[in-house]
C-alpha cells in the first residue's frame, strides 16, 4: 500500500459522485504508485486540467468522468429559460471535449448528456437537470457491466497458466471496475486461471509501471513489469501467449488507436505468432472514423519525455522532441476486439457493424 493509505487501491473508486452531488471526486493518479489521494473538482477549469493532466485518464474513465463533470456545470446554470439553458450546456460542452482529441469516450459521454437535454426539452430545467444526473450515475453503472462482459468474453480466448503481455493502463484505473483489457486477468483470478501478466512500463508516461503493474500486484495477480523493449525478448522466449490491450478509438475498419508504443508490441506478437486482442467497449468503437488515417493522435508537451518522473531532466535541455500519446494498430494485426456483445473478428468493417446491430437489439 502507498503512504497515507488504508485501503487496498482496489477499494477506491477511480471517478464518483460525491454524496451531497455537488463535486466529481477523483482518484488522483498522477500520485500513484506513491500515495492515494481524492481530489474534488467543481469547477469546468478544475475538470478540464484533471483530464488534461491524466489525474483522470484512460477511454472509460474519462468518460465518466465527463458525464459527471457536465452534469454539475449544467446543474450550475442559472435559469428557467430552456434556449438559455441549453446554450450554456454546449458551451460547457465543447470546453470539456477540447481537453484530449483521441479517446472517443470524451465526446461520446458529453453527446449521450446533450441527448438528455434535448429529449427533454418540455420538462422544466430543474427536471432536465435530474436527468443529467441519473444519466451519468447509469453512465458509470454501465461501465462495470461492460467490462465484467468483455471479461467474460475475453477468458474464452486464455487457458489457465497462460502468459498474457499488456500495454498502458487498460485496468480498473482506466474505467469504474476490472478494466478492459484486464477484465479477463481479474475474471481468471477469481476462477484460479492463475495467469503470468507482463506489464509493459509504457514510456513516456509510465502508466503500465505506475498504475498496471500496482493494480494487478495489489490484487496477487502473478505481475512482471518490464521495459517497453522487453516485449519481443518474452515473447521469443515463448512466455506470452496473448496480448490483451486496451483501445482510446477503434475505426470502422478495425484500425485501433491505443498508447504509443502499442502498434509495436503487435508487430513483435506478429512475429512470434501471438495473437493480439483489443478490448473495445462499445462507446470506445467509432464506426463515424472510418480508418485510423483518419483518428487524431494527441501530441503532449516534451517535458513528459525529458524531465517528468525523473529526480533530474534525462535528456539535453532544449533538444527537440515528439511526444505522440497513441499510435494506430493496423487491423491487420488484431486478432481479435473483444466488445460487450461477443469477439469480432476480420473483416472488422462487418463484424464490428455486426457487433453495433447487436446491441441494438439488446438495448433498443
Ligand atoms: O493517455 P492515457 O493514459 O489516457 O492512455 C490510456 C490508454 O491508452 C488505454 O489503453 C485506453 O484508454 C484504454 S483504457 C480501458
Amino acid at each position: 500500500m502507498c503512504e497515507g493509505q488504508v485501503k487496498n487501491i482496489m477499494e477506491y473508486e477511480t471517478v464518483a459522485l460525491d454524496d451531497e452531488g455537488s463535486a466529481l471526486v477523483i482518484l488522483d493518479q498522477t500520485k500513484l504508485p506513491g500515495s492515494a489521494e481524492l481530489l474534488s473538482l467543481h469547477t469546468g477549469e478544475e475538470i478540464w486540467d484533471a483530464i488534461y493532466l491524466l489525474k483522470v485518464r484512460g477511454a472509460p474513465a474519462i468518460g465518466v468522468a465527463a458525464a459527471f463533470g457536465i452534469y454539475l456545470l449544467a446543474k450550475g446554470i442559472e435559469t428557467e429559460d430552456y434556449d438559455t439553458f441549453y446554450a450554456a450546456f454546449c458551451r460547457h460542452k465543447e470546453y470539456l471535449n477540447s481537453a484530449r482529441p483521441t479517446a472517443v469516450n470524451l465526446s461520446w459521454a458529453l453527446n449521450r448528456m446533450e441527448k438528455v437535454c434535448t429529449d427533454n426539452r418540455t420538462l422544466p430545467v430543474a427536471g432536465i437537470k435530474e436527468k443529467l444526473k441519473a444519466e451519468a450515475i447509469a453512465l458509470k453503472e454501465e461501465d462495470i457491466r461492460v467490462c465484467r462482459a468483455i471479461g467474460e468474453h475475453g477468458l474464452t480466448l486464455v487457458k489457465p497458466g497462460d502468459g498474457i503481455l499488456t500495454h498502458c493502463n487498460a485496468g480498473q484505473l482506466a474505467t469504474c471496475r476490472y478494466g478492459t483489457a484486464t477484465a479477463p486477468v481479474y475474471l481468471g483470478q477469481e476462477r484460479g486461471y492463475h495467469f503470468r501478466v507482463f506489464a509493459d512500463e509504457t514510456r513516456p508516461l509510465l502508466q503500465g509501471a505506475r498504475l498496471t503493474a500496482y493494480e494487478l500486484y495489489a490484487s496477487g495477480v502473478d505481475v512482471t513489469l518490464i521495459c517497453d523493449n522487453m516485449s519481443a525478448t518474452v515473447m521469443r522466449n515463448g512466455w506470452v501467449n496473448a496480448v490483451f490491450v486496451g483501445c482510446d478509438r477503434v475505426a470502422a475498419n478495425g484500425d485501433t488507436a491505443n498508447k504509443i508504443g502499442t502498434s509495436v508490441v503487435a508487430a513483435v506478437a506478429q512475429r512470434y505468432h501471438v495473437p493480439v486482442y483489443v478490448c473495445a467497449p462499445t462507446s470506445t468503437i467509432d464506426m463515424n472514423t472510418l480508418t485510423g488515417a483518419d483518428i487524431t493522435i494527441e501530441q503532449r508537451p516534451a517535458h513528459e519525455v525529458t524531465d517528468m518522473w525523473y529526480e533530474k531532466p534525462m535528456a539535453p535541455a532544449g533538444v527537440k522532441v515528439f511526444n505522440p500519446a497513441f499510435d494506430v494498430t493496423d487491423h491487420d494485426l488484431i486478432a481479435g476486439i473483444v466488445t460487450e456483445y461477443g469477439i469480432a473478428r476480420a473483416p472488422y468493417t462487418e463484424s464490428l457493424r455486426e457487433i453495433f446491430e447487436k446491441k441494438k437489439q439488446a438495448v433498443g
